[in-house]
C-alpha cells in the first residue's frame, strides 16, 4: 500500500461547502484514506490539522496535531472519526489559518474548553478534554465537516489578514520586508 499526497481543495471550491457523512465502519479503505490524509498534512505547509472534505472526501474524519507548538497542553497526534463536541465552555478570539485558504488568516471566536467524543482508528469511542489552541484546532477542523471555513466565522469583516508566507515546516521564517 503506497501512501499518496492528495490535492487540497482551495476556497472558493464549492465542494468545501458540503456536509460530510458519518463513517459507519472503520474498514481497510478508511484506514488507507487516513494514511493518505496524514501524508497530505505532512507534505503541506505547517498545518496543525486537516479534514477529509478538504481533499474532496465527504466523511467525518479529521486529523489534529498541535504538538509542534511549544508549551501548550495537547493530546499528541489525533485521528478523530465522527467527532462530536459534547460540552464546551468559554469563548476566546484567536488567529486561524487554513490549508484551503492559503493566502489569509483571520480572527475567530472559539470555545476555550471542550469535551470531545470521537472514534479512534480502531473504531473505539474516546473522550478528550481539551483547552486552548488544541480545542481551537479541533473546532476549526470540525467546521470543515459542516461545510464551514474560518472565513464564515470572522469576528468582524476587518478581522482578515493577508498572509506573507505560508511557512513550510523546518524552513526559517522569512524576514519582513
Ligand atoms: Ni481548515
Amino acid at each position: 500500500m503506497t501512501m499518496a499526497v492528495l490535492e487540497i481543495l482551495v476556497y472558493p471550491d464549492p465542494r468545501l461547502k458540503e456536509i460530510a457523512r458519518p463513517v459507519e465502519t472503520v474498514d481497510q479503505a478508511t484506514l488507507d484514506f487516513i494514511d493518505d490524509l496524514e501524508e497530505t498534512l505532512l507534505a503541506g505547509p505547517a498545518g496543525v490539522g486537516i479534514a477529509a472534505p478538504q481533499v474532496g472526501c465527504l466523511k467525518r474524519i479529521v486529523i489534529v496535531d498541535v504538538s509542534s507548538k511549544p508549551k501548550i497542553p495537547h493530546h499528541g497526534h489525533l485521528v478523530l472519526i465522527n467527532p462530536v463536541i459534547v460540552a464546551s465552555e468559554g469563548s476566546v478570539v484567536g488567529r486561524e489559518g487554513c490549508l484551503s485558504v492559503p493566502d489569509y488568516t483571520g480572527n475567530v471566536a472559539r470555545a476555550n474548553r471542550i469535551t470531545l467524543s470521537a472514534w479512534d482508528k480502531t473504531g473505539t469511542e474516546q473522550v478528550y478534554n481539551m483547552e486552548g489552541f488544541e480545542a481551537r484546532a479541533v473546532q476549526h477542523e470540525m467546521d470543515h465537516l459542516e461545510g464551514l471555513l474560518f472565513l464564515d466565522r470572522l469576528v468582524s469583516r476587518r478581522d482578515i489578514f493577508r498572509r506573507k508566507v505560508y511557512q513550510k515546516p523546518g524552513t526559517p521564517a522569512s524576514k519582513p520586508s
